[in-house]
């Protein structure tokens, strides 16, 4: 007969008559509770069903002995079997009570365990942008003409046909529109168009501004251009201007030197080519000695040894007419620049949608 089984008999039947063997029984329940509670895992669901065999309010071991051997037990015995009674079963209490706060604590800990943070993982990292290429060239060369005492404009995208072409000298049916077409605003009454070049700029500024004027201005241009690696329906230029009482042919040369030896280091040797503009005169296209070779002749090059940087002039005397300056007290020059050819020239870019794409594998080369 298990100890177990022995609850559901009464102490007669079980032949426990004296206080003895009463306690003796007694001790035996609790060895085997011990023995019990000591054997159970960490299983929540088997320790349940370990609480209610010992304590279950119908059939667990503490209300068996309390029905057959307290209420079934003799005169003389029942103080006794009523005080072991009440001994194991304040025992078990105290030892399931303990238990069970042990194992809260340890599912708490546990839980704790699985929410933990781990300082010691790296953080989210978030990418820093970087200023786009053509903005940092932007910044090159505008350092450039501020060091030298030009100052910054800026003026509308949308122009005029008068600000972009005939105040710049460049008639209705002049062939110099040929390569200048752009974009017309729709229903426009005077024609309105997206500016070809910051030309406009020039007759803008001096229409506002006595002499003397150096300026630069930044920004963007559009053109009716076929799309190919290096064009595009809109690129980036800077113009510059400067007019004054007694600026020479030497100023402007001198200007242009400087400017290319600090935008392309000491080494780089300037050439002026004659060139045509309505609104200069006389006119050049600015060439440095190749970046790539350094003159002696490249693929880059075209084995020529120079590359073209820009077009410039001294400003055309007919193009103070129209903003009112006294062309023969004055004289001046003036250039413009493509800032998407130069970043892609001294940056070895050699697509120029590379730098609308906004691909981070390539702005992310540009810190
Ligand atoms: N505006 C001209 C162009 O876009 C460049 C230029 C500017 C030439 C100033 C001479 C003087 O092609």
């Amino acid at each position: 007969m298990t100890t177990h089984e022995a609850t559901t008999r009464t102490l007669e039947q079980l032949g426990k008559v004296s206080p003895e063997a009463v306690s003796e029984a007694f001790a035996a329940l609790r060895a085997l509770f011990d023995h019990e509670a000591a054997s159970q895992g960490g299983d929540p669901e088997k320790w349940k069903v370990f609480v209610i065999a010992w304590t279950g309010r119908k059939s667990g071991v503490l209300s068996q002995i309390t029905d057959n051997w307290l209420k079934s037990a003799s005169k003389e015995l029942k103080p006794v079997v009523g005080q072991e009674v009440n001994r194991l079963k304040s025992y078990i209490e105290a030892v399931l009570e303990s238990r069970r706060l042990d194992m809260e604590a340890a599912a708490e800990q546990a839980a704790a365990a699985r929410d933990a943070v781990d300082l010691s993982l790296p953080g989210i990292e978030r990418a820093i942008g970087t200023r786009h290429l053509i903005r940092q060239t932007y910044e090159q060369l505008q350092r450039i003409f501020l060091s030298i005492g030009f100052s910054v404009v800026e003026g509308p995208e949308i122009e005029t046909p008068y600000y972009n072409f005939e105040a710049l000298n460049i008639a209705e049916h002049h062939p110099a529109r040929d390569n200048m077409d752009t974009f017309y605003i729709a229903g426009s009454r005077c024609g309105h168009l997206l500016r070809t070049h910051t030309s406009p700029m020039q007759i803008r500024t001096m229409e506002k501004q006595k002499p003397p004027v150096r300026i630069v201005v930044p920004g963007k241009v559009y053109r009716r251009d076929n799309p190919d690696s290096t064009h595009g329906y809109m690129f980036h230029q800077i113009e510059g201007l400067a007019v004054d009482t007694d600026i020479t042919f030497c100023d402007f040369k001198g200007t242009v030197e400087y400017f290319v030896r600090e935008f392309l280091g000491p080494k780089a040797k300037t050439r002026l080519r004659p060139s045509y503009f309505p609104f200069t005169e006389p006119s050049a296209e600015v060439d440095a000695t190749c970046h790539v070779c350094g003159g002696s002749g490249c693929r880059v090059c075209k084995q020529s040894g120079w590359i073209e940087l820009f077009g410039a002039g001294m400003v055309n005397p007919a193009v103070y007419g129209f903003v009112g300056y006294e062309a023969e007290k004055l004289s001046g020059f003036a250039f413009g620049m493509g800032v998407d050819r130069l970043a892609m020239m001294k940056y070895g870019v050699s697509e120029l949608p590379l730098l609308y794409q906004n691909d981070v594998r390539f702005l992310s080369q540009f810190p």
